[in-house]
């Protein structure tokens, strides 16, 4: 019998708590976060500052690990690996997009992009031609050997959003990608992310601004390292 994929979560938290001990006092940021995302979702997380939300999207990207709970991608437990089994479910499931771009200041942007794939086995001729198509796909065709210091904000993003995709991953996460932007770049880059909807893709996306979270159609509160609100869009 078939079975609907569509329906499986690709991710799923159970019981999930992250807690820092500064000196004596244990400090809970997240406690008990259950949820559940599926293949193709468009999920916003918004919540106050300190409300835990970076905290969950290192532990979605695999950039951090909870405390406690379990935390399964794709059906497998990943809370439990190593620091290079992580890294390694990290670059080849997931897009991770920050606030401030993490480019490497020093390569080009082309270079950038090209960085996620020298884990891969993909032969350096072809490592290029993909890093160029993906920043043409981004408009930053006529870009690409500049630095870093020699773009705009938005353009840095896109560099990054090329960066994130270069290895095809199924699921995308963004922690405030618009934090630095005008209102100009962030209906360029939100525009992407549309599309990367569109296309299929998973996207969790942390934001601070109603007009970012509202390209998502399921929006997730997070309030004092819990999850209070969590509602969908209706299709229109
Ligand atoms: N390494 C750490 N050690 C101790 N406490 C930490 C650590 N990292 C984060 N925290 C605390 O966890 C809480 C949540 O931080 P987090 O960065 O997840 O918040 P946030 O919702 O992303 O906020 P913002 O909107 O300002 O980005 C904060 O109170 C912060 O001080
Ligand atoms: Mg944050």
């Amino acid at each position: 019998m078939e079975t609907n994929t569509q329906n499986i979560p690709v991710i799923e938290l159970r019981h999930i708590g992250k807690s820092y001990h500064i000196g004596e006092e244990k400090i809970d940021v997240l406690s008990d976060i259950n949820l559940q995302i599926k293949k193709k979702e468009f999920v916003s997380i918004m919540g106050s500052s300190g409300a835990g939300k970076s905290t969950l999207m290192n532990i979605l990207g695999c950039l951090d690990r909870p405390t406690v709970g379990s935390y399964l991608l794709d059906g497998d437990e990943v809370s439990t690996l190593n620091d290079n089994e992580l890294a390694y479910t990290r670059n080849k499931k997931i897009g991770f997009i920050f606030q401030s771009f993490n480019l490497l200041p020093r390569l080009s942007a082309v270079d950038n992009v090209i960085l996620p794939m020298i884990y891969g086995k993909i032969f350096k001729k072809e490592r290029r031609e993909r890093a160029e198509k993906i920043l043409k796909s981004v408009g930053l065709g006529e870009r690409m050997n500049h630095m870093p210091a020699e773009l705009s904000g938005g353009q840095r993003q896109r560099v990054a959003i090329a960066r994130a995709l270069v290895n095809n991953p199924a699921i995308i996460m963004a922690d405030e990608p618009t934090g630095n932007l005008d209102s100009g770049s962030t209906k360029e880059i939100m525009d992407i992310f549309t599309e990367l909807s569109d296309i299929g893709k998973t996207i969790i996306l942390v934001t601070h601004e109603d007009d970012v979270a509202l390209y998502a159609r399921r929006h997730i509160i997070l309030s004092d390292g819990q999850i209070s609100h969590d509602t969908e869009r209706e299709e229109r």
